[in-house]
């Protein structure tokens, strides 16, 4: 990593991916500003760490955002990655989906990436740093029960690319990640048995993801190692995303 790239800003650090991905900035020497909604969890998270910086924050709330950008800025200096993971998963029939679900799950999803890029988006452009957005294989695959999440992730995808084209001339890269499933907290709220063994055999690795290994695919696409890459969209998805049908019949 170089010398002049030492800190982060991590929405919905407090747990699972975003927990990953803080500690992984912690060993490159970056401070990090955890952002969370869950005050509790994100103190006692943090407490546990040196170099980190709590902000409790819904990201869905445009002042909240605001404020959260204001205190990072001032806090870190300089901004010189913001990963935008923080999430909600809601799975049901589309029929079902009612309007406030689907708002719910947009005003987080989506909209969460879209106001704290936007806050943060001087302050990146200040040093050239870096986006990194959490999408989802939901997002490049449509499956059952999944009209929100799966809707508000393709758009995730889509909202990089406009990121990538319009603040590259500043020196901005943007990029998305899609990871396959993971057992955290999020995924084992919405994941039965019968999910859980569909998804081992859709992926060709044959087994869920770890919230590490999603965090080195984030960390690396921030670093100066992915200086040239920017708009793409990168599933850590053990191989689910490039496979079609058959696979457990076929399988030795
Ligand atoms: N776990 C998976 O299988 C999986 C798969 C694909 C994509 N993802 C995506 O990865 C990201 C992280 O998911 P995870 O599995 O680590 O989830 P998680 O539920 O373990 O952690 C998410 C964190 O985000 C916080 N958060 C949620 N809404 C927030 C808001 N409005 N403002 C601030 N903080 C908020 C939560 O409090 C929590 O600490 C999400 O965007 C999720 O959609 C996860």
């Amino acid at each position: 990593m170089s010398m002049t790239r030492t800190t982060a800003i991590v929405t919905g650090a407090a747990r699972g991916i975003g927990l990953a991905t803080t500690d992984l900035f912690l060993a490159e020497g970056r401070r990090v500003a955890m952002v969370d909604r869950d005050a509790d969890e994100l103190q006692r998270v943090a407490a546990e760490r040196e170099n980190v910086i709590p902000i409790t924050c819904d990201v869905s709330d445009p002042e909240a955002v605001a404020a959260m950008a204001r205190r990072a800025v001032a806090d870190l200096g300089e901004v010189h990655a913001l990963v935008n993971n923080a999430g909600v998963a809601d799975f049901g029939p589309i029929d079902e989906c009612d309007f406030a679900t689907c708002q719910r799950v947009m005003g987080t999803n989506l909209d969460g990436v879209f106001l704290c890029s936007q806050a943060l988006s001087p302050a990146l452009r200040a040093v050239s740093g870096a986006i990194v957005n959490i999408a989802s294989i939901s997002g490049l695959r449509a499956s059952t029960l999944r009209v929100a999440y799966g809707t508000s992730k393709a758009a995730v995808i889509h909202l990089t690319r406009q990121q990538a084209a319009e603040w590259g001339e500043h020196g901005v890269r943007a990029n998305c990640v899609c990871p396959g499933p993971v057992r955290t907290k999020l995924a084992m709220a919405v994941h039965t048995q019968e999910i859980i063994d569909a998804y081992h055999d859709a992926i060709p690795l044959n087994r869920y993801g770890s919230e590490r290994e999603v965090a080195e695919v984030i960390c690396f696409l921030c670093s100066d190692r992915a200086a040239y890459v920017t708009g793409q969209t990168l599933a850590a998805d053990g191989g689910f995303e490039s496979t079609g049908v058959g696979l457990p019949a076929l399988r030795g």
